[in-house]
């Protein structure tokens, strides 16, 4: 039997309503994967008392981090793009030039699939090493039927070939292809839609996403999306309210989506729409930070309304290009004013919410025994430091990896 017992724990497990859930000398009971009990250590009953046990020394214990919003699998880099934002371009005007992700499009078309996936590869590698256990990975970097499919191809294998879980969302309408240049509902119709039932159809596709913006896609358009994703049963999520306030974040509400991200331009309704759903609001501060926005989400008003907030990377090369989920906690909490106890919700009970995972995000019995070991004193220390990882270990469903 594949039991193990952790004890001299400090254990922030999450598993309460708000705070970090901290219990201060705790054990942790792992069988086949699973947690068995959780306690003090003074507490733990007779019939686990023989398992192997491995004295912590007191570090901290958390759930391991969920990376709840990714493009983590592109061809080519933005770099010259970075240097055109520099130098005064806005993100949205290299965009109507053709530039943006549409660049990304052409670079991620040409890339076969071993290429797509070991320029992820070092990515994924980066976050794992942050102790994360969980990844959703979108496509949307292909808008045409073969690489549409190739990435979700690839985000499946990374999930296969490396020890971490994948969830993949597929976001062909992310933007319009230029072959089909000022004819986006035709794209929509003859490509998006289609692929979509593709992909599900291979099993690719895990929920549907958009983005919904002045220089993407309508509400009305995604509706369309949407519709087609609940015809095939997959849930969705939307990037909404990033640059501007389109209606993204009540249609997305309306569907009862899984989360609606960045959301930066969300009024106080939206909060309230959300919080009637039960979606999460995923807030994005590397992409924040990158394009140097100045308008922060509405983060107040989401406390206020009860939505859940998580955190996420966002990895991709334009807006985001960042693989620390530390580094979007110490953001979350300085660019918009989380608490510390807030970012680590917001990586791991809210962001396997986000995806709509019940079996990980919390130190639970039942759960999966997706574990992050940290040399550090108290949980506030990982949204404190800059650039610096403690990750001691990372257990991925109870094996050390
Ligand atoms: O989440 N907002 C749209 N999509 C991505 C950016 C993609 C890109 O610029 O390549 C985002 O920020
Ligand atoms: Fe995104």
């Amino acid at each position: 039997m594949d039991r193990q017992l952790l004890t001299n724990g400090r254990l922030a497990t999450l598993d309460a309503p708000e705070g970090f859930g901290l219990i201060e000398t705790g054990a942790v009971a792992l069988d086949s994967g699973r947690i068995a009990w959780v306690g003090p250590d003074d507490a733990l009953p007779q019939a686990f008392a023989a398992w192997p046990r491995r004295d912590l020394g007191g570090a901290l214990v958390t759930p391991a981090p969920i990376d709840c919003h990714t493009h983590l699998v592109f061809g080519g880099d933005r770099a010259r793009e970075f240097e055109m934002r520099l130098q005064g371009a806005s993100y949205a005007e290299i965009a109507r030039a053709g530039g943006g992700i549409l660049s990304t499009v052409a670079a991620t078309r040409a890339a076969s699939e071993d290429a797509l996936f070991a320029q992820a590869l070092p990515r994924l590698a980066a976050l794992i090493a942050e102790g994360v256990t969980t990844v959703e990975i979108k496509s949307g970097y292909g808008l045409d039927v073969e690489t549409e499919l190739r990435m979700l191809r690839v985000a499946r294998r990374l999930g296969r070939e490396r020890p971490v879980r994948v969830r993949t969302s597929f976001l062909g309408a992310h933007a319009c292809p230029p072959e089909y240049r000022a004819r986006p509902d035709a794209y929509l119709d003859e490509v998006c839609r289609p692929v979509l039932r593709a992909a599900r159809a291979e099993g690719l596709v895990d929920a549907v996403d958009g983005f919904c913006e002045g220089i993407a896609f309508s509400p009305a358009q995604i509706a369309r999306v949407f519709d087609t994703a609940q015809e095939l049963g997959l849930p969705v999520k939307l990037h909404a309210e990033q640059l501007s306030h389109q209606g993204g974040t009540a249609l997305a509400a309306r569907y009862g989506a899984l989360s609606a991200d960045h959301v930066e331009y969300a009024h106080e309704e939206d909060a309230r729409a959300l919080a009637a759903a039960g979606s999460v609001a995923v807030l994005l501060p590397g992409a924040f930070y990158t394009l140097r926005e100045t308008q922060v989400p509405p983060v107040s008003e989401f406390r206020d309304a009860g939505v859940a907030m998580a955190l996420a990377t966002d990895c991709n090369p334009g807006s985001s290009p960042m693989t620390s989920i530390l580094l979007a906690m110490n953001m979350g909490c300085t660019l918009f004013g989380l608490t510390p106890d807030e970012a680590l919700r917001g990586v791991t009970v809210n962001a396997a919410r986000a995806l709509g995972l019940e079996d990980c995000g919390r130190i639970a019995p039942g759960l999966r025994a997706d574990l992050a070991v940290w040399d550090a004193g108290q949980p506030a220390e990982l949204a404190w430091r800059i650039g610096f990882n403690p990750l001691r270990e990372r257990l991925f469903a109870g094996t050390p990896c």
